[in-house]
């Protein structure tokens, strides 16, 4: 028959009592009774002896006597209530004088009893046991309220981390989805990679970024298109061939790609060495279903940490809804291009037939738009301004031909058909979406300042600046063109006439702007 292993019992250590007190007979007395009851006693004649015995035998208990040589009682139990060892043994001072100022300035020195001499031993045995055991459950209850606050605070710190990572994945869910409604609203090209920029540079936490994209879909350089937080200089070098190693490395791979990894391949050095030098650390390619178009290039982290397993999916996932994104936006803008074009291609026919207005709407939308650059509009209303310049009469399609082209003067009904062109050009436009805020330009750009203007005669305020641009550039390449009942203005007495006109006809603010480009040849004429 097999044994059963029998567990060794541990040995309890026996717990170990310094008594101190000047009088050898009491010593023996304590001695004797502590011993015979299982403690071990240690001994000290004076308080100097009892404090050294005490620091380094780190006794469970301390009796000490209150009148002592060298250190009383008192000066050693405060010592040792108040010094380094911890937990502090529990002391019982003895005493001859049974007055209540002892008892009192004993435990104002943190004793945790007092006896008066002469005690019986079993008197003493009591409380030593009391005290013990009262010590020894506090010392259990400490060590698990230490356990219990460790405990705590570990789960404090999870909870905070935890907490911090849910937040921050809430408002990376939020910016996604965010993003993506702008991305999709956002169908200018350079709008919408501003705005990815800044998502990138916000949720990635990180001090620059820039987007490399070929200039169309037939380009096989990347170029810099927009960056932030990094000096322009050092981003306008980076140019990727796509036949570069650096440019088949990165169209081969749909994953973030570490900077300084590729910079210890020597066939792609040439081109990350200039990377590297813009202070770019990661890069993320863009393809649009399968085709390579651009990377995203990240500088370090805001705080010095490196990306987590987490941005590196955030990366990605940014990076293939930019492709989309772009993709959408270039077929938008080719799409609204070539409709434009058809419409210019209408305009131009019957331009074309009229020796006198030939040219005339593509200038006027090129003095529009350097005006709107001039003053400082932002790229989205420069545009507007182009195309509503670019259409601003095709209501003449609604003319006839023969009121347009006559050679003498007009009467009241062909001037009253003449007049409705705004009217007609703002109908035709009517539904088109991308252009619903150039037919603002279209209907009102015969309105003058002083309310004297067709269709609305609206006045002051109620013209936009988008009009007034229009009005200026209109007007001046109808003065200075030849008509059938007159000749051209040189450009110095139109520019005249339109300074006196300024604050009736036309906005003084457009007219200086105006005069200002011409003047410092901004605007070529003729
Ligand atoms: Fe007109």
């Amino acid at each position: 028959m097999e044994s059963a292993a029998i567990p060794q019992e541990k040995t309890e250590r026996k717990k170990r009592i310094l008594v101190a007190d000047d009088d050898p007979r009491v010593v023996e007395l304590l001695q004797i009774t502590l011993t015979s009851s299982g403690y071990e006693v240690l001994c000290a004649a004076d308080g100097a002896e009892a404090l050294e015995l005490a620091t380094k035998q780190k006794p469970d208990l301390v009796i000490l006597d209150v009148k002592m040589p060298k250190s009383d009682g008192f000066e050693v139990c405060e010592s040792l209530k108040k010094g380094e060892d911890k937990p502090c043994p529990p002391v019982i001072l003895i005493s001859g004088q049974a007055d209540a100022s002892s008892r009192l300035q004993g435990l104002l020195r943190g004793a945790d009893d007092f006896l008066i001499k002469p005690f019986s031993p079993r008197e003493l045995l009591a409380k030593i046991e009391r005290i013990l055991k009262g010590f020894e459950e506090s010392r259990g209850f400490s060590a698990a309220s230490v356990k219990l606050e460790e405990q705590i605070k570990r789960s404090e710190l999870e909870l905070e981390r935890v907490n911090s990572e849910l937040k921050r994945l809430l408002y990376s869910k939020d910016t996604l989805i965010s993003l993506s409604q702008q991305l999709n609203s956002s169908l200018r090209l350079e709008t919408l990679l501003d705005t990815f920029l800044l998502t990138v540079v916000g949720q990635l936490r990180v001090e620059s970024a820039c987007f490399l994209l070929a200039e169309d879909w037939d380009s096989r350089v990347l170029v810099p298109y927009v960056s932030k937080g990094v000096k322009r200089e050092l981003v306008e070098k980076l140019h990727i061939p796509f036949d570069s190693a650096f440019g088949s490395t990165l169209a081969s791979h749909e994953r973030p790609l570490d900077i300084d990894e590729l910079e210890s391949y020597p066939e792609v050095e040439k081109h990350v060495r200039a990377v590297a030098a813009a202070g770019f650390i990661l890069c993320h390619s863009i393809h649009v279903k399968g085709r390579f178009i651009g990377v995203l290039l990240l500088g370090e982290r805001v705080h010095g940490n490196g990306f987590t397993p987490l941005d590196m999916e955030m990366l990605t996932s940014l990076s293939s809804s930019a492709g989309i994104a772009i993709e959408n936006a270039r077929l938008y803008n080719e799409l609204q291009e070539t409709y434009l074009a058809t419409i210019k291609a209408f305009v131009n026919t019957i331009e074309a037939k009229d020796p006198y207005t030939r040219g005339h709407t593509e200038r006027v939308a090129e003095y529009a738009t350097a005006i709107g650059e001039g003053m400082g509009l932002p790229p989205e209303e420069v545009e507007t301004i182009r195309f509503g310049a670019t259409l601003h009469d095709i209501g003449k399609l609604g003319v006839y031909e023969q009121i347009l082209w006559k050679p003498t003067a007009l009467d009241e009904e062909e001037w009253r058909i003449v007049k409705s062109h705004p009217e007609t050009g703002a109908s035709i436009l009517c539904g088109i979406k991308f252009l619903e805020k150039a037919i603002d330009v279209v209907r009102h750009h015969h309105e003058r300042l002083d309310g004297r203007g067709y269709p609305d005669a609206l006045n002051g305020d109620e013209l936009s600046l988008n009009a007034r641009i229009v009005c200026v550039a209109d007007s001046f390449d109808a003065m200075t063109s030849d008509r059938p009942y007159r000749d051209a203005l040189p450009v110095r007495e139109a520019i005249a006439q339109m300074e006196q006109k300024s604050g009736t006809q036309f906005d003084p603010k457009v007219t200086e702007t105006f005069a200002r480009l011409i003047r410092h040849g901004n605007i070529k004429i003729g």
